[in-house]
């Protein structure tokens, strides 16, 4: 059998212009209105043909990858083998530029690559909807890796519907030293609802919904709308609080933020990355800089929203597993 050339996919990053979470579900998730926008840092994901499934990670944070079949995109490249009753035979190699348990999907990211580059190589020919049914199967973001863009997320946040998005959006994301447990995080918004007296589960908490104006604000491609939106009633970020409650240290960063011009501040996801919204490219130069020099976070990076979901690069660009 002659090898297969190697298949590159690009795939981004996410932050969630909103995320509003309802009651502990018994099966342990939260349903969510879970405003998904795909943000241009990518991890790039490759996928040779091998005798076996190995892996390896490339990138300043690789040593905080976990390399065993517990890693999602191993994980994503065994699903797809499974139902195609092939072996997972492939060498994934991950460049990883996402920050990693930062709460910008860099995991599910990788999910959603290793799934899209190996149904290239093996020539499984899945279809769009059985991948996303992988990918929902995998984890609760991995769908959105899959189709990028701008999407609300309902369910555990897997069950999507594309927005439309009307310009472009200037973001910095101040990356923290060291992760966050997403599971850790939801555990200690319940706690914090049990104790404000809110209760925790489905039946205390209202059912979580978007934010028209937070919708309308996309839709119109409107910086200032949105700013708004992000930041009405605290922030569009349930897990916010908790967030800050496992790391108090979120706050200056988030305050550094605020001080040095940006029009908004939220956590990202579960995070600790911490994003902030900017007026435009040279605003967010500016903020990144600052925040950088502020101290308050390990570094701070542009980037701009929406970014294409997952995309097979041409062959000349892919880069060598190795
Ligand atoms: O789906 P995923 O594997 O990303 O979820 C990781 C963990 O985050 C879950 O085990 C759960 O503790 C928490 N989670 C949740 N509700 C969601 C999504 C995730 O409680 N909608």
């Amino acid at each position: 059998m002659s090898a297969a050339p190697a298949v590159t996919v690009r795939v981004p990053a996410k932050v969630n212009a909103q995320l509003a979470v309802g009651g502990l579900r018994p099966d342990g998730f939260h349903d969510l209105a879970n405003v998904f926008l795909a943000v241009g840092l990518y991890d790039e994901v490759t996928a040779a043909p091998a005798d076996e499934l190995t892996l390896t990670v490339s990138g300043p944070d690789a040593a905080q990858v976990p390399l065993d079949r517990g890693n999602l995109a191993a994980r994503a490249a065994e699903a797809l083998a499974a139902r195609h009753g092939v072996e997972p035979d492939v060498r994934l190699h991950i460049a990883k530029d996402i920050p990693v348990a930062g709460g910008m999907a860099g995991g599910s990211a990788d999910a959603a690559g290793a799934l899209l580059a190996c149904d290239a190589l093996w020539g499984t020919g899945a279809s769009r909807a059985e991948l996303l049914g992988i990918c929902a199967e995998l984890g609760s973001d991995v769908p959105f890796s899959l189709v990028g863009g701008a999407a609300l997320g309902r369910g555990r946040g897997e069950r999507l519907t594309p927005l439309d998005v009307g310009g472009t959006f200037h973001w910095v994301f101040a990356v923290a030293d060291g992760g966050l447990s997403t599971p850790a995080v939801y555990r200690e918004c319940d706690r914090l609802r049990e104790v404000s007296g809110g209760g925790a589960t489905t039946a205390d908490v209202p059912d979580p919904e978007p934010s028209a104006a937070l919708l309308d604000a996309l839709a119109a491609g409107d910086t200032d709308a949105l700013a708004a939106a992000l930041t009405a009633g605290g922030s569009s970020n349930d897990l916010q609080a908790a967030a800050v409650s496992l790391r108090p240290s979120l706050a200056d960063t988030l305050a550094a933020g605020t001080g040095a011009g940006a029009l908004a501040a939220v956590v990202s996801g579960s995070g600790p990355t911490c994003a902030f919204l900017a007026r435009d490219a040279a605003s967010a130069d500016a903020l990144a800089t600052a925040l950088t020099a502020s101290g308050t976070c390990r570094s701070a990076r542009p980037a701009t929203a929406p970014a294409a979901g997952a995309t097979i690069l041409p062959a000349e660009r892919g880069v060598t597993a190795h």
